[in-house]
């Protein structure tokens, strides 16, 4: 029995669809969701529903029964981030108390030199997850994910297209974009292949993209010229402020942009192509995808 958490959410979705895909059986998938009203195509697919959530440890104990491996989507919590390495530490505990052999981990990719970026903490809420997740005695494989190539269009801005310029403090920086849904379909392969246990893998495009040039292959999509301004980070939170984007995402955006900017989200690899067996959707197809 093979249990997904955060199965109403994106990423945790699409994982269950590339398991289905690769021949498991619905019947030998659970789901764990907070919210029952958001399971209607997880029914309609006859996958097994557990209704819980990581701050209630009877709930994972009672999900958690019988299962063999779990697919641990990291916790999304908007308050402080260490909320999201307790979720973890709950999961791990109860994932022990009820004998699941291999936890799989969703995880971010990250440089030796994190500490030093604007990523600094939210980095450390995976860092400590890992830690425990290592120290627990079950059998772990850490998915060092990428940032998903679906930012690009909440950064770059809802009307780019009209606007004609990208406004993102991220200077020259690049960032090895990747597709959440080749993501998910890495993280089915390693479910259903053998060989994963207590390996990390980072998990990235085979090459990283700055907004210069991500503003070139909007520019060639759109048919008219898509500037890109790297404002100075002050100039910037006066901007969306003033637009009224509430604090916690004007937050958001500029610790990405500064990330991005410090060269923290440049990481490339292989292993993701080696997984899904073909090259990861480039920022170019992305783009003409979306906005062609
Ligand atoms: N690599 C990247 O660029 C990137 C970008 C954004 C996020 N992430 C991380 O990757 C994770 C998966 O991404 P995603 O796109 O699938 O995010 P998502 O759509 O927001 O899904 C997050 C899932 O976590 C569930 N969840 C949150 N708190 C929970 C709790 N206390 N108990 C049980 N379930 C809980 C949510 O439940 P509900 O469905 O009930 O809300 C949702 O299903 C995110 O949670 C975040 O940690 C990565």
């Amino acid at each position: 029995m093979i249990l997904v958490t955060g199965a109403t959410g994106q990423l945790g979705a699409k994982a269950i669809d590339h398991l289905l895909t690769k021949g498991v059986r619905a019947a030998d998938i659970r789901a764990f969701v907070r919210d029952a009203a958001k399971t209607q195509s997880l029914q309609e697919k006859g996958i097994d529903l557990r209704i819980g959530d990581y701050t209630d440890y009877d709930s994972l104990i009672n999900a958690f029964t019988g299962v063999d491996k779990l697919l641990l989507v990291s916790s999304n919590d908007r308050g402080a981030v260490e909320n999201r390495t307790a979720h973890h530490i709950e999961v791990i505990k109860a994932a022990k108390q009820a004998n699941v052999k291999h936890i799989v981990y969703t995880s971010f990719v990250r440089k030796p030199t994190f500490d030093q970026t604007a990523i600094a903490s939210f980095q450390n809420a995976h860092v400590h997850s890992e830690k425990f997740l290592k120290n627990s005695g079950i059998a772990y494989t850490v998915l060092q994910n990428g940032i998903y190539l679906e930012m690009i269009p909440i950064f770059a801005g809802g009307n780019v297209a009209e606007t004609g310029v990208i406004l993102f403090p991220a200077q020259a920086g690049k960032a090895s974009w990747i597709l959440r849904d080749e993501l998910a379909e890495a993280a089915a392969h390693v479910l259903t292949t053998k060989g994963h246990e207590n390996k990390i893998y980072p998990l990235t495009n085979t090459e990283s993209v700055s907004f210069e040039e991500i503003a070139t292959d909007l520019s060639a999509t759109l048919g008219k010229v898509i500037r890109y301004e790297s404002p100075e980070v002050e100039k910037f939170e006066s901007i969306l402020k003033k637009a009224g984007v509430p604090d916690l995402y004007v937050g958001m955006f500029v610790m990405w942009a500064t990330a991005q900017a410090q060269g923290a989200l440049d990481v490339v690899d292989n292993t993701l192509a080696s997984f899904i067996g073909r090259k990861p959707t480039s920022v170019r197809e992305f783009i003409k995808t979306i906005y062609g």
